[in-house]
């Protein structure tokens, strides 16, 4: 009952989205010069999908628009949840469809703006005339590769040699930067995606400030962790053992050693800061209020501490729960843990969420290639230190890389006056097309990794 009704849903609601989009009026007139990709980046930059109100219809239907335009192209509304949180799938059939096919993702949101802070309206797309800067909420963090995608593929099906022998899809999905339950979560364990076969996807990644590209193969994985000592309270005056300071101030200690160790590797050039285990301390509890601050005399019976756990897709989790029972928390020094978030580390079949950047995975030799074919340069593959949607690819085992085509470019994602410029932003769209055009045609097998 339930699917049948959602069909329906989709039916009437693509129907309704497909009718005919209309731009929403530009502040400033396009420059006559101006090339129709950059007017079509910034009309969906001008779309606001910044949480907390993205609208992810006006987005959906401006994209299904131009989609519209690409023959061949199917296109696919998703609701996974509400109809207020679209996903939009576009299609290009392979000539063999038994193989698997390979995914291109972006996301439909951003991140909420301080627009005082801003030297241009956020959802203005400002094109600085002299340096051909785009401001824009979204710019860098990631419609930029959401429309070089659909720019790509319009470009590859102008040229009538383009017929791939692998099925391309395009996913804008919602949510990503809310966690992506009600999006890229909820997408992989529906039975649409499992259809897709899918075998190597490309998500986002991060601008490079260098000439080379950046290339992320994992992401690090978050745990939140409050610790809790217990202990008598007593008279500040008063020196006795175990009190719950005392116990939480040995825990920190300990915790402190830890981080040190980890931070001494990033120190010594020996590892990167997204290849160590953080532990930031992000919170500290305790003492007995009183009207003016703190009873002064008095030793509290609870102090409570929590603290941020970023883990690389190598770390082993049951050593650090270990970690954690017997040294960070342990009863016997009267204290107790609570996980509050605890990230996956491992996918579906105990490996490691991290996808070969070598000979082991067929996929990674074609992707290196086409960037080589592109003219391009990547640096040392990354871990990518925050999270992306890429993990729940991951966690289904399929081989995921993080990658947007932007060098020379400072890295603005979730900051202010975030920006990308337009020689960039058409650059990125070459790439991908050589990057579109070498995974469809990969006629190896895909299946060893
Ligand atoms: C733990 O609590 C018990 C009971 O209050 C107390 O006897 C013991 O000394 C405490 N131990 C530590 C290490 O705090
Ligand atoms: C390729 O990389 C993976 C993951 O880092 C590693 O486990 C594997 O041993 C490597 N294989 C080769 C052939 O280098
Ligand atoms: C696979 O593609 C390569 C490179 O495009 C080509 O040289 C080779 O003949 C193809 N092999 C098959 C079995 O189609
Ligand atoms: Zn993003």
């Amino acid at each position: 009952m339930f699917t049948r009704h959602r069909q329906l849903l989709l039916f009437s609601v693509a129907i309704f989205l497909l009718s005919e989009y209309t731009p929403p009026p530009s502040s400033a007139a396009a420059h006559p010069r101006e090339p129709a990709p950059i007017t079509r980046f910034r009309s969906y930059l001008k779309i606001n999908t910044a949480h907390p109100n993205p609208d992810y219809t006006t987005a959906v239907k401006y994209l299904t628009a131009i989609a519209s335009t690409i023959p061949t192209l199917r296109i696919k509304i998703i609701y996974l949840t509400t109809l207020e949180k679209p996903l939009l799938l576009l299609t290009l059939a392979g000539s063999d469809p038994s193989l698997p096919a390979v995914l291109f993702n972006s996301h439909l949101d951003s991140v909420p703006v301080e627009s005082s802070k801003w030297l241009h309206d956020p959802f203005g797309a400002h094109l600085s005339p002299e340096d051909g800067k785009i401001y824009a909420r979204g710019a860098q963090d990631d419609k930029c590769i959401g429309m070089q995608y659909l720019e790509a593929i319009k470009e590859l099906k102008g040229n009538l040699d383009f017929s791939p022998l692998r099925t391309v899809h395009v996913s804008y999905v919602p949510d990503e930067e809310i966690g992506g339950f009600d999006g890229m979560a909820k997408f992989v364990e529906s039975e649409e995606f499992k259809e897709l076969n899918i075998g190597f996807v490309m998500d986002e990644g991060q601008a490079s400030p260098s000439d080379e590209f950046r290339v992320f193969y994992a992401d690090r994985t978050p745990w939140h962790m409050v610790i809790k000592a217990n202990g008598l309270p007593g008279h500040g005056s008063r020196m006795y053992e175990n009190c719950a300071m005392e116990n939480m101030m040995k825990s920190i200690e300990v915790i402190t050693k830890f981080r040190d160790s980890q931070f001494d590797l990033v120190k010594a050039g020996l590892a990167a800061n997204s290849e160590v285990i953080s532990v930031n301390p992000v919170f500290l509890k305790a003492g007995t209020p009183s009207p003016t601050g703190f009873v002064m005399n008095m030793q509290p019976s609870e102090v409570e501490a929590g603290f941020d756990i970023r883990l690389p897709p190598t770390a082993d989790p049951d050593l650090l729960m270990r970690r954690i029972t017997e040294e960070w928390a342990p009863a016997w020094r009267n204290m107790t843990y609570e996980i509050t978030k605890k990230g996956v580390l491992r996918d579906y079949l105990g490996r490691p969420l991290l996808t070969p950047t070598n000979d082991s995975n067929p996929w990674w030799s074609v992707f290196e290639q086409a960037i080589a074919k592109a003219g391009g340069k990547l640096t040392k593959p990354e871990i990518l230190a925050s999270t992306t949607d890429a993990r729940f690819m991951r966690q289904r085992g399929i081989p995921t890389l993080g990658f947007s085509p932007m060098k020379n470019t400072p890295i603005l994602l979730h900051d202010h006056n975030e920006f990308l410029k337009d020689s960039v932003y058409l650059d990125g769209i070459k790439v991908y097309k050589h990057i579109i055009k070498s995974l469809s045609s990969f006629n190896g097998t895909s299946s060893s990794y």
